[in-house]
């Protein structure tokens, strides 16, 4: 069967008192509309449409930033949900197929749940995703009888009778997409709101003879971000779950509370996350890897037997083979570490490629930025860098080479060398002496006078 998504993504979110549209508020590091995309792709859909409005310029260029693939209609007038569908129809002229409708403000349906709605349609010509509200407050409400749905209605629309109802609406729903094309036609807008309610299809449908049920999900997977406290509260809510999920694939966290993830963070079994680790987007840790506490990864990669840390800042396009140590104060930036390369201390590492077991000295820095365009540094194998060397980029040292601790390397070094880029050392014996016994001549004789 044959899947398109229909994401609605067209309103303004006045109660989020932003400028930039709801959708793309973030939750772990990706736009809420990225989340709820995801959960639709486990459908492997033929053809994705989003409507956009509010902002719609914006909303569109972060759609096609998930799946270029993905069209965007633009809904200019919000007149309600069933209308926002109609926009997305046409687009479905040709398609063959089941249509599912999700949200972009409720990020965190499974993947799970649309299947179990897609295999609920073998029974059903129309299926709507519901829960059981701990309160169901303005959720449109699910009338039902036995397994069968009979209509959906509005809470503003809604009976005393009907508002005792406690299985709301999602929202979600899933029907043959020229079925749905057809009824979302149908939809009147004679209802308290004056708006195109989609929940109205479940009850033309059934009047033209057809049958619709309910799937239920947990309520937790229905939460939907209207406020800034709700996104706060979708945050925590994503975390708690990427934190159990790691866990129960073989993560070690021993203060899960303490870690924060990004919405596509991977990290395999065995490896170590000790309290106070920060993920940006774009890590991947493979197992076996030990991140300790207080460091901070975005963009970059952490291969087996890898130590990073504590206080290290890996940033876009690190990459770390097997066994790299990256210590404290240590900060790699789109530079990659071959196997056993040691960078234990106070260090900056950027736009540089690095051999096998290298060794970079304490303090060290790649002078990579001339203030207008960036260099590279390449490091050979089994080099060691002294402390405190300022590697001035372009430059390469060369495999087994040396440089002095405190030297500014402007030139590149041959393999094997040894290279000293600094001032010669001049001593001077018993001048020490000399030069205190004059100064504290001379405080003694300003403290008396
Ligand atoms: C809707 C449902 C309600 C359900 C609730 C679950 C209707 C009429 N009601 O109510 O039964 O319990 O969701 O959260 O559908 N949108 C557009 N264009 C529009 C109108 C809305 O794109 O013209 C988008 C919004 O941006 C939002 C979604 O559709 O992402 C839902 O719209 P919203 O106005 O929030 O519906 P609710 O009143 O919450
Ligand atoms: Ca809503």
């Amino acid at each position: 069967m044959s899947i398109a998504l229909i994401v609605l993504a067209a309103g303004k979110g006045t109660r989020m008192e932003s400028d930039l549209p709801k959708v793309l508020h973030r939750i772990a590091h990706a736009p809420m509309l990225w989340h709820a995309m995801r959960a639709g792709q486990a459908l492997e859909p033929e053809r994705t449409i989003v409507v956009a409005g509010h902002e719609a310029a914006q909303v569109q260029a972060s759609v096609l930033g998930y799946d270029p693939e993905a069209r965007v209609v633009v809904q200019t007038e919000q007149l309600g949900t069933a209308h926002a569908v109609a926009q997305a129809m046409p687009q479905l002229e040709d398609f063959d197929g089941d249509a599912i409708v999700l949200y972009g403000d409720t990020p965190f349906i499974s993947q799970d749940t649309l299947e179990a709605m897609s295999v609920a349609r073998a029974r059903h010509d129309i299926v709507v995703l519901g829960f059981e509200a701990a309160d169901p407050g303005r959720y449109g409400r699910l009338v039902t009888e036995g397994e069968s749905l009979l209509r959906i209605v509005e809470y503003k629309d809604a009976t005393e009778e009907e508002r005792a109802i406690t299985l709301c609406n999602s929202g979600v729903l899933c029907a043959d997409a020229s079925l749905l094309a057809d009824l979302v036609k149908l939809v009147k807008n004679d209802n308290a709101a004056g708006e195109y309610y989609l929940p109205d299809v479940v009850a033309l449908a059934r009047a033209n003879g057809l049958s619709a049920g309910v799937v239920p999900c947990d309520e937790a997977e229905t939460l939907g971000v209207n406020s800034r406290a709700e996104l706060a509260g979708a945050e925590a809510a994503f975390q708690a779950r990427a934190r159990s999920e790691l866990l129960e694939n073989g993560v070690a966290l021993a203060a899960p509370e303490t870690v924060f993830l990004a919405w596509d963070t991977v990290i395999g079994r065995d490896t170590e996350v000790e309290p106070n680790v920060i993920f940006g987007p774009g890590v991947t840790v493979e197992s076996g890897a030990r991140l300790r506490a207080f460091s901070h990864l975005e963009g970059c990669h952490v291969s087996r037997g890898a130590v990073v840390g504590p206080f290290a800042r890996l940033r876009p396009g690190a990459e770390l083979a097997e066994e790299v140590h990256v210590g404290n104060f240590v900060e790699v930036k789109n530079a990659y570490l071959a196997e056993g390369v040691k960078a234990n201390h106070l260090t900056y590492i950027g736009d540089a490629d690095i051999g096998e077991r290298t060794n970079i000295g304490a303090g060290t820095i790649t002078c990579n930025y001339d203030g207008v365009f960036k260099h590279r540094t390449t490091i050979g194998r089994g080099a060691f860098i002294g402390s405190d060397t300022m590697l001035v980029a372009p430059v390469s040292i060369g495999d087994g080479a040396m440089t002095g601790t405190g030297s500014v390397i402007t030139e590149d070094v041959p393999p094997g060398a040894l290279a000293l880029g600094r001032a010669k050392q001049v001593t001077k014996q018993g001048f020490a002496t000399r030069l205190f016994e004059m100064l504290r001549a001379k405080k003694a004789k300003q403290s008396k006078g």
